[in-house]
């Protein structure tokens, strides 16, 4: 490729690789950690309801409804929300916000791999510090002498969780710099850390609906702060795009987050699909981490992680793997509905039999 026009600031950066999204056959998905279950049917409702002539119009660009449909939903007052479009850009803009070129970010070795890739971008100085060896994070190597702090809570792709005790003591330990909570996952069984908001002026939290409110093909996540955090997210935002979320967007956002008794309905079902495959996988002989996510993250002594990634997919099943150090022989699997975890099974019976 020639790079002779590209600015020289993204000459050398590695974007981000999501997970496929194939075109060419229907597979059983469970690479992107996408919800199987449809959004609730209020959703659907707010956006054929907001579908018509007023598109012509540009959308709220302080997403008002939405805000303070988030901020009831989290027990946090409007102006501690800032909405964008999906949680990566809201992240994005929280890197740029937060941390300063010259004072080293850091977050763990094996975590959301979008996170280097923002420093990179941002030209951010960070450090990876390793998790330890069964994936839980060394909590003492966090405690202070950095720029800021980035934890995935549960982790990805481990699907590992921090107790707030740990978050707290973290918060505590880092009092002038920002410590940003990415709970992508966290609606699927571990503690949010929100409530902490009150106490901490240095946390900030970013949370998404395309998990948990099945709302990946809209784009809708949220970060939670002190309004002086989130004047900051804005600061940003309204330096690069007024309006990151579209009217349809914010329709579907405040139907996503009225509907609680749907929103539990659905995450119940995954949690309790997620223990049911979990516990067949360890029979199978997998070592199977303990999730609060709406993924598990597995590994099998008889078989790499590339050769049963694409065995699966030889069985028109996706599931991820990453070619990174120290997580080559695991897979993370998406759980979907009882039946693609049923064929999901079934397919590791088979080729493991094999
Ligand atoms: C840890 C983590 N954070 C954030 C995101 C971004 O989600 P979205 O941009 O769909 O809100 C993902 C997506 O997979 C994720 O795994």
């Amino acid at each position: 490729m020639d790079k002779k026009f590209w600015s020289e600031r993204i000459r050398g950066l590695v974007p981000y690789t999501p997970g496929e999204q194939p075109k060419d056959r229907v597979f059983i998905k469970l690479n992107t950690n996408e919800n199987p279950w449809p959004p609730s049917p209020n959703v659907l409702k707010a956006i054929r309801e907001e579908a018509d002539e007023r598109l012509r119009l540009y959308p709220d660009p302080e997403a008002t409804a939405l805000k303070a449909a988030i901020a009831k939903y989290c027990g946090v007052a409007p102006n501690q929300v800032f909405c964008g479009n999906g949680s990566d850009e809201v992240l994005g803009l929280c890197f740029y916000a937060f941390f300063t070129p010259g004072h080293k970010v850091v977050f763990p070795d094996i975590t959301y791999s979008f996170y280097p890739v923002y420093t990179e971008l941002f030209h951010l100085d960070y450090e990876e510090i390793p998790l330890n060896d069964d994936f839980t994070l060394p909590v003492e190597k966090f405690l202070g002498g950095n720029g800021g702090v980035v934890i995935c809570n549960p982790n990805a792709p481990t699907g590992r969780t921090l107790p707030l005790s740990d978050i707290r003591r973290i918060l505590e330990a880092n009092p002038d710099v920002v410590v940003l909570v990415d709970e992508a996952y966290a609606d699927f069984g571990a503690e949010s850390a929100i409530p902490l908001l009150s106490e901490y002026p240095n946390l900030i939290v970013v949370c998404t609906l395309s998990k948990s409110r099945s709302l990946a093909g809209m784009r809708i996540g949220f970060a939670v702060g002190s309004p002086d955090l989130v004047a900051a997210v804005n600061c940003v935002k309204n330096s690069f795009n007024s309006y990151p979320l579209d009217r349809l967007a914010l329709a579907a956002g405040v139907a996503a987050m009225e509907d609680v008794p749907y929103f539990e309905k659905t995450r119940a079902r995954i949690m309790a699909t997620r223990e049911a495959t979990a516990k067949t996988l360890r029979s199978l002989g997998f070592t199977v981490h303990d999730s609060s996510s709406n993924f598990l993250f597995i590994t099998h002594p008889a078989m790499e992680g590339h050769a049963l990634q694409l065995a699966l997919r030889e069985r028109g099943i996706l599931v991820r793997w990453f070619d990174r150090p120290r997580i080559r022989d695991w897979l993370r699997v998406t759980i979907g509905t009882d039946d693609e975890m049923e064929a999901f099974c079934a397919a590791c019976k088979e080729i493991l039999g094999g």
